[in-house]
């Protein structure tokens, strides 16, 4: 008889996402009162009724038993968007952005990103890995367990390398799942020319990156003064060839085309899109590239927040994550799902599965972690909460008790 691994029992909750059958964005999202889990090999055996499941796969013959009473388990977070490796701090252009400065003008001042660039490329191998283990370790305390991370504040061979080196060896050691993209045309380096910048990154850092192979996809900052649609589209083109798969961050500040590139590469999601039309969101939809909303930014930079409404409407799956990065100093996706309810008119059950299943497929995982069925990966929160509607309920406090990745605890 195989090994039962763990068991999770009495459960307030369990919210049970599963593969939905398309008819809305919360479907296949079933909330089983009394609920139980059960796991073996690292793989979720059985999810149902809290009686049934412990007759069957009874507690005390498992490994590791969990009384959920008064408790809701649901899937860890997928966290499909963020720039977690970096050093430096930037917590003084919060204050400037308080006092009316735009994200552009810290910009063009030489902060922003290119600041976060110069700290990154000062900082050892040790402290780049050791910055980004530590926001792992309050991601996963906020329930995350597979989360993308980006390169991009190199913009060189070399510290683009080193940070996805660092990626890759925060991947061996934590517990979370890592993914990594990346992102060497995230801004055009102080003193290059876009277009001579371009090239380098065709020419020099894709090659070296792809030799590596220590990166999945390939993301660009398609945005007024940073990328065009043009130069974006030969990097995408690019990496595609070497074996990247796209993304595009695309129409955060202004409308400029890059969702239609994303579309039109065949890209796997393109992301912020506070600025995307309904074509543009139907082109989307055609290509099968998921739309990745951000209302943590939009927060953060006191903007409109994109139009979940309108493209959940238009039966597109929106994904959500945290974009956390010096400018979005959010770890949490469960306050994401708080702002996609209050900033975005989502519902608690379209924002969860947008937190999980659907920010899966936006790392091409579709038939990964982010669900609550048998046979997927044994990845899931035990929350202090008796139900998935507090994640989002509750704002500024963290409801995440207990985190099991592949059926182990990792965080308790
Ligand atoms: O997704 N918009 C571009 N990149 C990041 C911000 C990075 C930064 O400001 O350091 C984003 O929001
Ligand atoms: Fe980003």
């Amino acid at each position: 008889m195989t090994d039962l691994q763990l068991v999770v029992h009495d459960a307030s909750e369990v919210a049970a996402v599963r593969d939905g059958d398309g008819s809305s964005a919360s479907s296949g999202l079933e909330p089983i009162d009394d609920g139980a889990v059960a796991v073996v090999d690292g793989e979720i055996e059985a999810v149902g009724d809290s009686g049934a499941i412990t007759r069957e796969y009874p507690p005390e013959n498992a490994e590791t038993a969990i009384d959920a009473t008064g408790r809701t388990v649901q899937p860890g977070f997928v966290d499909p968007h963020t720039h977690a490796v970096f050093a430096g701090d930037r917590s003084d252009e919060f204050e400037a952005k308080l006092q009316g400065k735009s994200y552009q003008e810290i910009m063009a001042e030489g902060g922003g990103i290119l600041r976060t660039v110069r700290a990154t490329r000062e900082a050892d191998d040790e402290t780049l890995l050791a910055n980004l283990l530590d926001h792992l370790d309050v991601m996963l305390a906020h329930g995350s367990t597979t989360v993308e991370v980006k390169s991009g504040y190199g913009l060189d061979a070399e510290t683009e390398l080193r940070m996805l080196e660092a990626i890759e060896r925060a991947d061996e050691r934590h517990p979370i799942d890592l993914v990594a993209t990346y992102m060497g045309a995230h801004a055009v380096p102080e003193g290059s020319d876009a277009d001579e910048y371009v090239d380098e990154v065709i020419d020099e850092q894709l090659p070296t990156v792809a030799d590596q192979g220590i990166a999945e996809f390939c993301d660009v900052f398609c945005e007024e003064d940073v990328f065009s649609v043009e130069q974006s589209r030969r990097i995408l083109e690019a990496g595609r060839a070497h074996g990247l798969a796209p993304k595009v961050h695309a129409e955060e500040f202004v409308h400029l085309g890059g969702t239609q590139l994303a579309a039109d590469v065949g890209a796997t999601s393109a992301d912020h899109l506070l600025h995307a039309t309904t074509d543009d969101v139907r082109a989307l939809i055609d290509a099968g590239t998921v739309p990745v909303l951000l209302p943590g930014t939009a927060f953060g930079l006191r903007t409109e927040y994109a139009d979940a409404r309108g493209m959940l409407e238009e039966g597109a799956p929106v994904a959500l994550a945290t974009d956390f990065n010096p400018n979005c100093y959010s770890h949490s996706m469960g306050y994401a799902t708080t702002l996609a309810c209050v900033g975005m008119r989502m519902t608690p059950a379209e924002a969860l599965v947008a937190a999980t299943r659907t920010a899966a497929a936006a790392i091409d995982r579709p038939d990964g972690p982010g669900r609550l069925e048998v046979g997927a990966p044994a990845d899931l929160c035990v929350l202090d909460a008796p139900s998935h509607v507090h994640v989002p309920y509750s704002f500024g406090v963290n409801r995440v008790d207990t985190v099991v990745k592949d059926g182990e605890v990792v965080h308790e």
